[in-house]
């Protein structure tokens, strides 16, 4: 079973999945993971961010692998070609290449296929931007989070705090609409709901809350 979980950035999608996960005893798949790998990547080796066609087949040539840390029943730990990037693919450089990289077809196309081979491997939570629309149209259930920007904002720099890392929260709040607004309006996947998916506005809510919600969805199906 696939449970898709889509919604705008620092939308709580992570938080949720993972804890949802957890709770089903599903995989976890973070496939926004996978193209801040990919953008890591190319502004290591200086691929420039607008040659769709090199970061094409940088993206089709590379292993990225999420691994388990010992001891934890999540993965969490990113690869690419046997590197560990995870502390690289969370920095605000990332954060700006990420849109102009996951805008690419052909890296979309990449991606795409390595998210369906493992989804194909059994039950997993999967979240990102396409999951509902795209990348598993059929999956049993399909959800679609939102929180307010200033709540996300919030969030995400009481996240980046715990990484050591201080940023103002109006600064925050301009980038994640920036970002959100490169997703929403690219040709390929663009962020949207899928037709069929429920929406879940989780400004004010606890992470409990949504996880009990999703939950008893996955139960009825
Ligand atoms: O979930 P995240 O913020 O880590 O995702 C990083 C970027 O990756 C996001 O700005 C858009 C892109 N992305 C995507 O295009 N499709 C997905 N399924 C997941 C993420």
């Amino acid at each position: 079973m696939i449970i898709a979980i889509d919604g705008p950035a620092a939308s709580g999608k992570s938080t949720v999945a993972r804890a949802l996960a957890k709770r089903l005893g599903a995989g976890y798949l973070d496939t926004g993971a996978m193209y801040r790998a990919i953008a890591a990547e190319a502004l290591m080796r200086g691929v420039p961010l607008d040659d769709a066609d090199a970061l094409a087949r940088l993206a089709g040539s590379a292993r990225i692998a999420i691994e388990r840390e010992a001891g934890s029943s999540l993965p969490s730990r990113v690869l690419l070609d046997g590197r560990d990037v995870t502390g690289e693919i969370r920095t605000p450089e990332v954060d700006t290449a990420v849109s102009p990289v996951s805008a690419v077809p052909g890296v979309r196309a990449a991606m795409v296929r390595v998210q369906r081979e493992i989804g194909a491997t059994g039950d997993w939570v999967v979240e990102g931007r396409d999951i509902g629309t795209v990348v598993f149209p059929d999956a049993a259930v399909k959800v679609f989070l939102t929180a307010s920007a200033d709540e996300r904002a919030r969030r995400r720099v009481v996240d980046m705090a715990r990484l050591g890392a201080s940023v103002d929260v109006d600064e925050m709040r301009r980038r994640i609409e920036t970002r959100d607004q490169y997703d929403s309006s690219r040709t390929a996947s663009p962020l949207r709901p899928a037709d069929d998916a429920v929406g879940l506005d989780t400004t004010g809510m606890t992470i409990e809350h949504v996880v009990d919600a999703l939950a008893a969805m996955a139960e009825r199906r």
